[in-house]
């Protein structure tokens, strides 16, 4: 993708109008509505699509606002397919219209190059939802095998990469522990209530 192209789509005033929500949600319903997608349709992901997502990572937050990530999107199948390869044979992966390698320098932000990036991706999942894409986080992988084929330096770690493409497949909700479970009130242990 151009350098040129993003910054004349993301300067562009209309950019924002042109792509204004497909689908109407609101920030908790694209929470809600996000899922792992692993089946995706032969179709490419929309290049408007694919910009509004990079740029919804770009304005994730991060410590110190380092911003140590960078991201390779991939949309040559038999690229998709050797990184699916590296990726435990997750062979879904190469269906998707693009996968985006997610890296960081630890020399940026030695202490948060990990977490931030993560963040970033977040913000890709929840964009993607409101697009009507699916994504899919990949976090196993055979990190030097993902660094050969697309070439990232030692130096640079690869911290996840995800799949994003039109949905084959609505998942149905994945569970989640309850509230209970996982939110204390005031000190550790101690049950929340949920009244005022
Ligand atoms: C850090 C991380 C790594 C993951 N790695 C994989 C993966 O390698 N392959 C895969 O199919 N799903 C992967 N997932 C997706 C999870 O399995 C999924 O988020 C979880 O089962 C909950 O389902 P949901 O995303 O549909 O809500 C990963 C998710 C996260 C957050």
């Amino acid at each position: 993708m151009a350098q040129n192209d993003l910054r004349k789509v993301t300067k562009n005033k209309n950019y924002h109008m042109r792509l204004v929500m497909v689908n109407g949600l609101d920030v908790f319903d694209a929470i809600s509505e996000r899922r792992s997608v692993r089946r995706y349709k032969d179709e490419p992901v929309p290049h408007d699509s694919l910009l509004k997502i990079l740029e919804a990572a770009r304005l994730a937050p991060s410590a110190g606002n380092r911003q140590p990530w960078m991201f390779i999107v991939v949309k040559d199948r038999e690229r998709k397919k050797g990184l699916a390869r590296a990726s435990n044979n997750q062979l879904f992966m190469a269906d998707a219209g693009a996968v985006i390698t997610v890296l960081s320098d630890p020399d940026r932000s030695p202490k948060w190059y990990l977490q931030d990036p993560m963040i970033a991706v977040e913000h890709m999942c929840l964009e993607a939802v409101e697009l009507g894409l699916g994504t899919c986080w990949i976090g196993a992988f055979d990190e030097s095998s993902v660094k050969r084929i697309l070439g990232v330096p030692d130096r640079l770690r690869v911290i996840c990469l995800l799949t994003i493409g039109m949905p084959a497949e609505k998942p149905s909700r994945s569970s989640r522990k309850d509230l209970l479970e996982i939110v204390f009130e005031e000190f550790y242990d101690n049950p929340i209530r949920f009244q005022q």
